[in-house]
């Protein structure tokens, strides 16, 4: 393989032990083993890239690290013979960008397991718009359908609403006639957030009750929880008989505190999504969803693009909360 070096987001340690983050340049031999090479167009930016750009050790195993959860380009060669040069395809999840050098790169080489054909209906550009953030909030919902709560069956609400997986189910709850109410941080985003599907538009401290009562009021049918922490327990406790919550993310805490009341008295099930590991059968199903029945092309006008070189300033705001929708990272055209 050529010993050429290609453009790379590193992050890694100076010489006084600070974590730096930075476009540089690495051979192709420095990528990890693995059965396919991809040549990355799109990236994209997720809460956990962030992490993984500041060097927090739960996402970047090991430094020096290039961040990116997210890729999507054609194929330059494979093992295996499922994949062809040329090919377009995308990688979303698994280790990648985390345990093993991500998507914020010209190349990337990963195992056959975690490539999917680009999915009918979308574009390498397009599929980016989603990236973990949709395929997370595709899941979401999938999972609320799961659990039989249909349009029908009452209020759904979404918490960290402005936010990448927040924005994308309000969108497509809304697109699927739930009644969603979208709970967000951001007063100045409650009209956007109307925009894109939400019927109604609440405060924080409007689902947050910190009272200790093991069960309150029921409020939601169903619940697309981004935030974890105090709210989601608050959902758990206003959630109706047989209702469903999801629970993908931890940025207002990793902490549950609350009974088994909700489950054992409301039949309420909590269910939890990791996009990460979700099987390839039913992850190629999904991202089958998303590309037809599913597909949402408004999403181009909630997203941003950014070169991979303005990187640090997004990840700074990301961090802050400060972002509303979806951010595409460009990282070079054929
Ligand atoms: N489990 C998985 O597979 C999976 C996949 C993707 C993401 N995640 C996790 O899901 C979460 C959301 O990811 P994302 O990429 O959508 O992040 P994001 O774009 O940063 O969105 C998070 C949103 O949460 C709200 N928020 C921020 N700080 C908060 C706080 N202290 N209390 C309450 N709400 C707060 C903000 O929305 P408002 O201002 O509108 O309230 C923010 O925009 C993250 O924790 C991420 O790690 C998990």
């Amino acid at each position: 393989m050529s010993a050429e070096p290609f453009a790379c987001y590193l992050v890694e340690k100076d010489e006084d032990g600070k974590i730096r983050g930075g476009v540089t340049h690495r051979p192709r031999a420095a990528l990890p083993e693995g059965d396919v090479l991809i040549r990355v167009q799109w990236s994209s930016l997720n809460y956990k890239d962030a992490l993984a750009a500041t060097g927090h050790p739960g996402v970047a195993g090991k430094l020096p690290h290039v961040p990116g959860i997210d890729a999507a380009g054609t194929v330059v060669e494979s093992s295996d013979p499922a994949f062809q040069p040329e090919q377009p395809v995308i990688v979303t999840g698994y280790d990648l960008g985390a345990g093993q050098w991500g998507g914020w790169a010209e190349y990337i080489r990963v195992p056959a397991e975690w490539v999917i054909p680009l999915p009918s209906g979308l574009t390498l550009e397009t599929a980016m718009h989603y990236g973990t953030a949709g395929f997370t909030a595709a899941m979401s919902v999938q999972a609320l359908e799961d659990h039989h709560i249909a349009a029908n069956s009452g209020k759904v609400v979404v918490t960290g609403a402005t936010g990448g997986v927040g924005s994308i189910a309000v969108m497509l709850l809304g697109k699927l006639g739930y009644h969603v109410v979208a709970v967000s941080g951001k007063e100045d985003k409650h009209e956007w957030l109307k925009t894109l599907g939400a019927a109604e538009v609440v405060g924080r401290d409007e689902v947050l009750d910190a009272s200790s009562r093991p069960l309150l009021s029921t409020r939601w049918a169903g619940a697309v929880d981004c935030v974890g922490g105090d709210i989601l327990t608050s959902l758990l406790r206003a959630t109706q008989l047989r209702g469903c919550v999801t629970a993908c993310g931890l940025v207002a805490g990793a902490e549950l505190n609350m009974t088994v009341f909700p489950f054992i008295l409301r039949g309420v099930t909590l269910t939890g999504i990791d996009s990460g590991w979700y099987p390839r059968e039913l992850r190629l199903k999904l991202w089958e969803r998303l590309g037809g029945e599913w597909r949402l092309d408004e999403l181009a006008d909630v997203t941003s693009t950014i070169p991979l070189s303005n990187a640090n300033s997004a990840v700074q705001r990301i961090l802050k909360g400060e972002i509303a929708g979806r951010t595409l990272v460009e990282i070079g055209q054929p």
